[in-house]
C-alpha cells in the first residue's frame, strides 16, 4: 500500500477561478499563467480545465513545448523572452510570443534567420527594477523591434511590484501610460492582484490580463483578503490520513525538539505528511489543518514524514480519518492553502510550487462539495 497522502487538482476550481478572472477583467483577454509547471499544479493536469483562456503564459521552453504538444494552437507567451539565442529557433517553429526585456535580446532577433514573424511583448521596468527597459530607453527599443522584418507586432507590457499591497500600482501605471504613450500595439499589465483589486484603474486592464495565483485559488493579498472575499476557489488539495494516535499526560512532548508540551491530557493525531511532501517545515503549532473535516491545529514540530495533530475537536477522529493539510475536505469545509502558508512566514504559490514529486497526484473533475 502506498502513503495515504494524495493531491487532488480540482478542474471545476480553476474554471471557476479562470470565470473569475475573466469576469474582473472585463473585455481584455485572458493569459492564464502556467509558469512553474502550473504552479505546482502540472500543466497536463490543468489543461483541459483551462483551456478557455486565450493563451498560456509561461517562461520555460520545456513548459511551452508541453502546451504545444497538448495540442494548443493558440498563443503561448514567453514571460521572461529567450535565454540564448537558439531559442528563438523554437520561437520560430512553435510560434511562441516572447517578451522582449533587454537589448541583447534585440540583437538576437535582428540576427534570427526566420520567415516567421515574431510577435513581441516589449517590457518596461516601471519600477520592479528586475526585467525591462528603462523609460529613457523603452522608445528606442520600440523603434529597433520596429525595424526588424523579423518582428511582426510588437506589444507593450509591464509588471507592478505592489498591486498586492499598499503602495499600489499608481505610480507604475503613470510611468506605463507615460513610456508607451502614442506607441500602438496591445497592452498587457495586470497579475491577480492587479486584475482583482485594481482592475477600476485607467488602463489596467488593457488588452490582455495576466492572472496566476488567482486561476489555482489563492488570494494574491492575503491576509488583507482572503480566496473566499476574491470568490475564489482552491484548486489543489493536499490531504492524508491519520496513521497513529498518542494520549498524552500533562507534561508529555510531542515530537523532535519536544517543542510542544500537553498541559492536560489529549489526543494526538500523527498524520502520514511532512516536508519530505512539500508540507513547511516552518509551520509549527497552531497551524490550522482539518481533520474529517473539523479545523483543528498542528502541535509540535514538521518532521520528514509526518506531522502531528491536536484531535481534541474532533474526538471521534481515529486511525483513517482525513486529514486535509490545505484545500478542500470530503465534507466541503475549506482551509485555504494561504492560511497555512501565513503560519509559515511563506504565501500560498510557494506551498502549492513545493509538492514534492512523491506525492500522488490526482484530477477531479466533478464540481466541488460546497462548503
Ligand atoms: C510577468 C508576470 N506576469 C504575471 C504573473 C502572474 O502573477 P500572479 O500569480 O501574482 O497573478 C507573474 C508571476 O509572477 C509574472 O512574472
Amino acid at each position: 500500500m502506498p502513503r495515504p497522502i494524495q493531491a487532488t487538482i480540482h478542474h471545476a476550481a480553476l474554471r471557476h477561478n479562470l470565470q473569475r478572472a475573466r469576469r474582473a477583467a472585463g473585455d481584455a483577454k485572458v493569459w492564464a499563467v502556467v509558469k512553474a509547471n502550473a504552479y505546482g499544479h502540472g500543466i497536463e493536469r490543468v489543461f483541459e480545465a483551462l483551456r478557455g483562456a486565450d493563451g498560456f503564459a509561461l517562461l520555460d521552453l520545456a513548459e511551452a513545448e508541453r502546451v504545444r504538444a497538448l495540442g494548443w494552437r493558440g498563443p503561448v507567451l514567453l514571460l521572461e523572452g529567450v535565454f540564448e539565442p537558439r531559442d528563438l529557433e523554437l520561437c520560430s517553429r512553435l510560434n511562441l510570443w516572447h517578451a522582449v526585456h533587454c537589448e541583447a535580446q534585440i540583437d538576437w532577433l535582428a540576427a534570427h534567420k526566420t520567415q516567421q514573424g515574431h510577435r513581441v511583448f516589449l517590457k518596461l521596468n516601471s519600477g520592479m527594477n528586475r526585467l525591462g527597459f528603462a523609460p529613457a530607453s523603452f522608445r528606442t527599443a520600440w523603434m529597433r523591434l520596429d525595424a526588424l522584418p523579423q518582428v511582426e507586432e510588437i506589444s507593450l507590457m509591464t509588471h507592478f511590484s505592489d498591486a498586492d499591497g499598499a503602495k499600489g500600482i499608481a505610480a507604475q501605471m503613470a510611468l506605463f501610460e507615460e513610456a508607451t504613450r502614442d506607441l500602438p500595439g496591445e497592452r498587457s499589465v495586470a497579475n491577480s492582484a492587479a486584475t482583482l483589486r485594481h482592475i477600476d484603474t485607467a488602463g489596467v486592464r488593457g488588452d490582455w490580463v495576466r492572472p496566476g495565483i488567482a486561476v489555482y485559488g489563492g488570494a494574491p493579498d492575503h491576509p488583507v483578503f482572503n480566496a473566499a472575499h476574491w470568490e475564489l476557489q482552491p484548486a489543489m488539495t493536499l490531504a492524508s490520513k491519520v496513521i497513529g494516535l498518542q494520549d498524552l499526560l500533562p507534561g508529555d512532548s510531542v515530537g523532535y525538539g519536544s517543542s510542544f508540551v500537553a498541559d492536560t491530557p489529549m489526543r494526538i493525531g500523527v498524520v502520514a505528511c511532512g516536508y519530505a511532501d512539500g508540507y513547511p517545515r516552518h509551520c509549527g503549532t497552531g497551524t490550522p489543518v482539518l481533520v474529517d473535516g473539523v479545523r483543528t491545529r498542528l502541535v509540535g514540530r514538521v518532521s520528514m514524514d509526518m506531522v502531528t495533530v491536536d484531535l481534541t475537536p474532533v474526538p471521534q477522529a481515529g486511525l483513517g480519518s482525513e486529514v486535509t493539510l490545505w484545500g478542500r475536505a470530503g465534507s466541503g469545509a475549506v482551509l485555504p492553502v494561504d492560511e497555512v502558508a501565513f503560519a509559515a512566514g511563506t504565501v500560498g504559490y510557494e506551498l502549492m510550487c513545493a509538492l514534492a514529486p512523491r506525492v500522488p497526484v490526482v484530477v477531479a473533475e466533478e464540481p466541488p462539495a460546497s462548503s
